[in-house]
């Protein structure tokens, strides 16, 4: 990540907390805050609400990794959900999947270092007449053969 970029969130972090008293009860409204407008609460952002709120780091990390609406790292712009289920499976999702994992370099649960792409898999996305589907940001794509992932990519980019 630039530097900048880095300082940039770093400001907007503590900009954030001046709004917030030191009150403990606050915690979860000011980690949804710092998520929401940061895209993920950060190690800089989990030190700066315990000293801010006087809660133990500890527990603010607790917080963070419990709930699944927080995230440590910044989330992937497309996040790339294909789906495994048996629709899907039989009409060659898992060919697809190899497919971007290849392009994209990563593995299936990983994000790529420029934090442009996430793949991960998920069981029927409710729509098997189009299998086999890949949902990426929610959008629904269907009849996703290995063949029609270059063009989805170069879709993206
Ligand atoms: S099994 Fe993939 S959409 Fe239903």
């Amino acid at each position: 990540m630039a530097e900048s970029k880095l300082e940039n969130e770093q400001l907007e972090v503590l900009n954030i907390l001046k709004n917030f008293d030191s009150d403990p009860s606050e915690l979860i409204h000011c980690l949804q805050t710092i998520q929401n407008k940061c895209g993920y609460v950060s190690e800089f952002a989990v030190k700066q609400i315990s000293q801010k709120l006087n809660v133990p780091e500890s527990d603010v990390f607790s917080v963070v990794t419990f709930y699944s609406q927080f995230t440590l790292k910044p989330k992937a712009k497309y996040n790339i959900e294909i789906c495994m289920g048996t629709a899907c499976y039989v009409l060659g999702a898992d060919k697809s999947l190899k497919k971007f994992e290849n392009k994209l370099g990563i593995k299936l649960g990983e994000q790529t270092l420029d934090n442009k792409f996430s793949l991960k898999q998920s069981r029927c996305l409710g729509c098997c007449g189009l299998a086999p589907v890949v949902s990426i940001n929610g959008k629904i794509y269907g009849k996703v053969t290995e063949d029609k992932v270059d063009e989805i990519l170069d879709e993206l980019v």
